[in-house]
């Protein structure tokens, strides 16, 4: 029922390419790969078409799609900025960053969940280029999985999610940061950062000097009183089996890790670091998410472990925390989000 695309993430072949920008353009569903995560996507001028985006991903009508573009005169065309508005587009695009502008009449309500802002990317990757080239118009598109859960970047995470849902999966391979783009909110008089990314808030000032960094960024639990604050506010691409986050520098917080560990009587899996996995000693299963030197590794293989790891029999996982800098600061904004509990050792 779902019609699968294999297509070549360096140099798409054009034949399927089309194939599947006729599905947009006949207002059906096309799941895509994109540089940060795949997207779920749809005609972003077809309400009907886009409104079979949130049935399919279970998503509630209230939390607006991005809008993904081929070139900043798509964009012009569905925003009511100037042309000044661009010049910091035209320094972040394509690439990992969506922006957030007031929307023009085009853009139908049920994009933007009534909201009068449209958020709006133009990807760096050649298949979602091609596609939305292709297809002739802008395509909404929110991370293909089912709602509430991580975000795929392997197209088999799209598959297991989707499969039958949806009229088309492009299997594009290994999404290449991991991790859903920097937000940031253009409308204010000062920019603000809604949702870290790839692109780090150090790199982000450079060219945004007056950026403001909400404490919603850092996704951290309003903490006072006892060590175990269950129930964050939110909690967002999570695993299918209770993950545990122990915030603190995990030279200190591991023996808190090992002691949750040992307490359970649960399968358990320690994410953590090449530096840290020795701490933990034998009789414990240590999945290294990377070097707390490059997070960039870590950021990539955080969402798979969390998705994967539940179906190799682990139910029960605990988290180390990593340094907020950087990409940092989105890593550790997504396991606060993902955590069922926090736990801190500061
Ligand atoms: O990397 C990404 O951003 C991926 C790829 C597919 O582009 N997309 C993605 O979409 O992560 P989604 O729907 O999972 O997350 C989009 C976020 C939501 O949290 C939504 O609330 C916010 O963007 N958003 C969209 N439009 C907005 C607006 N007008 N104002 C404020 N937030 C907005
Ligand atoms: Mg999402």
């Amino acid at each position: 029922k779902t019609l699968k695309l294999k297509i070549s993430p360096e140099s798409p072949e054009m034949d399927k390419i089309k194939q599947a920008a006729e599905y947009i353009k006949s207002g059906k569903l096309v799941a895509f790969p994109t540089e940060t995560v795949y997207g779920l996507g749809a005609n972003a001028l077809d309400p009907y078409a886009v409104k079979k985006i949130y049935i399919a991903k279970g998503r509630p009508e209230d939390n607006p799609l991005i809008v993904h573009v081929s070139s900043l005169e798509m964009a012009q065309s569905l925003v009511v900025e100037n042309i000044d508005a661009f010049e910091i587009a035209h320094r972040l695009w394509p690439g990992p960053v969506t922006l957030i502008f007031h929307k023009s009449s085009v853009v139908p309500s049920i994009v933007t969940a009534m909201m009068q802002t449209v958020g709006l990317r133009f990807p760096a990757h050649p298949i979602a280029i091609k596609l939305i080239e292709s297809s002739g118009v802008p395509i909404a598109a929110p991370s293909a999985n089912l709602s509430g859960k991580p975000s795929p970047t392997e197209e088999w995470h799209v598959v297991e999610d989707l499969d039958s849902r949806v009229e088309c999966i492009i299997q594009g391979g290994k999404t290449l940061f991991g991790l859903e783009s920097t937000i940031i909110d253009m409308t204010r008089k000062k920019p603000r950062l809604l949702r870290p990314g790839p692109v780090s808030p150090e790199r982000l000032k450079e060219l945004l000097p007056d950026l403001v960094v909400s404490e919603a960024a850092r996704a951290r639990a309003k903490y006072d009183g006892p060590a175990l604050s269950p129930g964050m506010k939110y909690r967002h691409y999570s695993p299918d089996v209770e993950l545990i986050l122990v915030e603190g520098n995990p030279f200190d917080s591991f023996k808190k890790i090992k002691e949750i560990a040992l307490q359970s009587n649960r399968k358990t899996a320690i994410l953590c670091s090449k530096e840290t996995e020795m701490l933990y000693g034998k009789g414990f299963e240590k999945i290294v998410l990377g070097s707390r030197e490059d997070l960039y590794i870590v950021a990539t293989n955080l969402f798979s472990t969390l998705r994967e790891l539940p179906g190799k029999g682990f139910d029960l996982l605990i988290s180390e925390a990593f340094p907020e800098k950087g990409i940092g600061l989105a890593i550790m904004n997504r396991l606060r989000k993902a955590a069922w509990k926090v736990i801190n050792t500061d």
